[in-house]
């Protein structure tokens, strides 16, 4: 087996949230990842075995997750809804995870619950990944989003970046927010005004002395940042949805006129109407960019999670 590397030890076995990260585990994986897409280790992950276990629809992020661990040699266990499983007989989550412990040696969960990951964490032996936890955190997302931003903007540090959309159930918007404090960037929040960053995350920013503001509309912003980071409104997590309710952060190509010649926007997808499609052919456009590489950051993950990588 590979060497276990110092970086590893820094932070706990399971990957739960990016406020479990510090900035060398972030930049490791980084650096990683940036190693494995220069050249490929076909034989990294052999005779190990990941089980994606989804109970959350999902396209990138299991798939993501399965290509990585083919790519590197290794085996894929798993499904990706509740309605095929024993949960469905009334088996818990506790009990699903542990079993699954015993027939794989890393497992990637997607689950509707705020803390499902964490649980699952305390009950497997076996790395947990949390691959979407409800409203909570998604943070093998927010390191190929990190990993995005520094491929298209040559750096992490000192960016101005403006994060839109459902602010309140968005995740990936709650990780990324954590993780670009690390890197000192200066955030613009723009979401619909039913739908605030939550106050757990601001003051952690406040904390950490993250210079932010909200906005209610994208146009006065965009001409400020190198980033765009648009969401989709998360409709599911919606107790009852309003029938008045419009989203604010539409954003049409001609929003665009006044951005910085090297804007670049992106998104974690799915997109639904956020994005205009004419946007998708401009140079600003860079999320299907980042969503190819979510195979080459969930390698690293896979690498570094199961002790693998041979720096
Ligand atoms: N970004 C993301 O989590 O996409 P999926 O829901 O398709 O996995």
């Amino acid at each position: 087996m590979a060497h276990v590397t110092t970086a590893f030890f820094l932070k706990p076995s399971s990957l739960i949230s990016i406020a479990d990260c510090s900035r060398e585990t972030l930049d490791f994986i980084l650096q990683s990842a940036e190693k494995l897409s220069l050249s490929p280790h076909p034989e990294l992950l052999k005779g190990t075995t990941l089980a994606t276990c989804f109970f959350e629809p999902s396209t990138r992020t299991r798939l993501s997750f399965e290509t990585a661990m083919l790519q590197a040699g290794g085996s894929c266990i798993g499904f990706s809804e509740a309605a095929s499983t024993s949960v469905k007989k009334g088996e818990s989550l506790s009990d699903t995870i542990r079993m699954i412990s015993a027939y794989a040696d890393i497992i990637a969960l997607r689950h509707p619950l705020e803390g499902s990951a964490r649980l699952a964490s305390l009950v497997s032996d076996k790395p947990i990944l949390n691959a979407g936890d409800g409203a909570n955190q998604h943070p093998s997302q927010t390191l190929l989003d990190l990993f995005s931003i520094l491929k298209c903007q040559g750096r992490l540090e000192g960016l101005h970046i403006a994060l839109a959309g459902d602010l309140k159930f968005g995740r990936t918007i709650h990780s990324l927010s954590l993780a670009l404090a690390h890197y000192g960037a200066r955030l613009y929040f723009v979401s619909p005004e039913s739908l605030p960053l939550p106050e757990t995350i601001q003051r952690d920013l406040r904390r950490k002395g993250i210079k932010f503001s909200f906005h209610p509309t994208l146009e006065s912003v965009i001409p400020k940042v190198d980033i765009l980071y648009m969401t989709r409104i998360q409709t599911e997590r919606f107790a009852s949805i309003d029938g008045s309710f419009t989203n604010s952060c539409l954003l049409k190509k001609h929003h665009l006129e006044k951005a910085k010649p090297h804007l670049k926007i992106l998104h974690p997808l799915p997109r639904v109407d956020e994005i205009e499609k004419a946007i998708d052919d401009t140079p600003f456009a860079y999320y299907f960019q980042q969503a190819a590489h979510g195979v080459v950051v969930r390698g690293a993950i896979l690498g570094l999670f199961l002790r693998r990588l041979p720096w």
